[in-house]
């Protein structure tokens, strides 16, 4: 799918009726892309847990200072961001071309709607590349095996998997996902990872899951930082380990007063 969105005919039909992670994503990030089913959900969200706007804000945040830091201080030219979501600010290309500009990005995503902005996604530095993949993270194999156009899997890979494994519910197995990945990148290569939290205001976060699982297409698992830190087992984190997102390195953008209910670390395979 280099370089051009789906022609219409083959693109899967979006359906509006009922909520999708994306589009209630892009709603709590005050895009324009969600309908009416996604900000029902949304806002049923926000009054159970009142802070998930400063939460998916901080998470985005993190998102830019973790590819800054991999691209900048670990040197890795090679990002394969699986769970993108609809483009929104600091995309992890642009990210990671303005530190480096012959960065080369695979994006993943199964939403239609990601789909039809990969077109955004796919601008890159004329030294860089871009690959936009629509494929579910649930079948790794296929992944690995498209994303090989874009990405020499002989040297390091970052391997992103910014808040999507709470959308990864436990009969699929979500560690042998993230195994599966990190088996196939060399040592040297990261895994970035944020998740939402179950022991971070808890209370509100089980009745923000609750209320999200009747409503929403996927079902949200939450998990806790016990379980969050199984993901990188195996792997050495790096400084300060696995914290909320918003303590990973705080840039300027950090606000003191910043909060969120995501757990977010970086490790280093050996
Ligand atoms: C909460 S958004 C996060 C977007 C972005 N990574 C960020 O942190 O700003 C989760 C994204 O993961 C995608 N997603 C959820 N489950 C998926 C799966 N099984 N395979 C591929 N993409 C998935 C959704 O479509 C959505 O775009």
């Amino acid at each position: 799918m280099s370089g051009e969105t789906a022609p219409a005919a083959d693109r899967p039909s979006v359906d509006t009726s009922v909520a999708h992670s994306a589009r209630v994503h892009d709603y709590w990030l005050g895009g324009k892309d969600n309908f009416a089913a996604d900000r029902a959900v949304g806002d049923a969200v926000i009054e159970a847990y009142p802070g998930i706007v400063m939460s998916v804000r901080a998470n985005r945040a993190f998102l830019a200072r973790v590819v800054r830091f991999l691209a900048a201080e670990a040197g890795i030219r090679q990002f394969l961001d699986i769970g993108t979501g609809i483009p929104a600010s600091n995309n992890t290309h642009e990210v990671a071309q303005r530190t480096a500009p012959e960065c080369r990005v695979v994006y993943v995503d199964y939403d239609p709607v990601v789909l039809a902005h990969a077109r955004a996604l796919l601008t890159t530095s004329p030294e860089g590349a871009t690959d936009y993949i629509d494929a579910d993270l649930r079948d790794p194999s296929q992944i690995l095996r498209e994303a090989a156009r874009t990405l020499d899997f002989s040297r390091p890979v970052a391997v992103m998997l910014i808040a999507i494994m709470h959308l990864i519910v436990d009969a699929d197995d979500p560690y042998r996902i993230v195994g599966q990945l990190m088996t196939a990148v060399p040592a040297g290569s990261y895994l970035a990872l944020s998740q939402v939290a179950s022991d971070i205001q808890a209370e509100q976060m089980a009745e923000a899951a609750r209320r999200y699982n009747r409503l929403a297409h996927e079902t949200q698992r939450h998990r806790s930082h016990a379980e969050v830190a199984r993901f990188f087992d195996g792997l050495d984190l790096v400084e300060p380990g696995l914290v909320p997102v918003q303590e990973w390195r705080p840039g300027l953008e950090t606000g003191p007063g910043t909060r969120s209910a995501m757990w977010g670390g970086v490790a280093r395979k050996r």
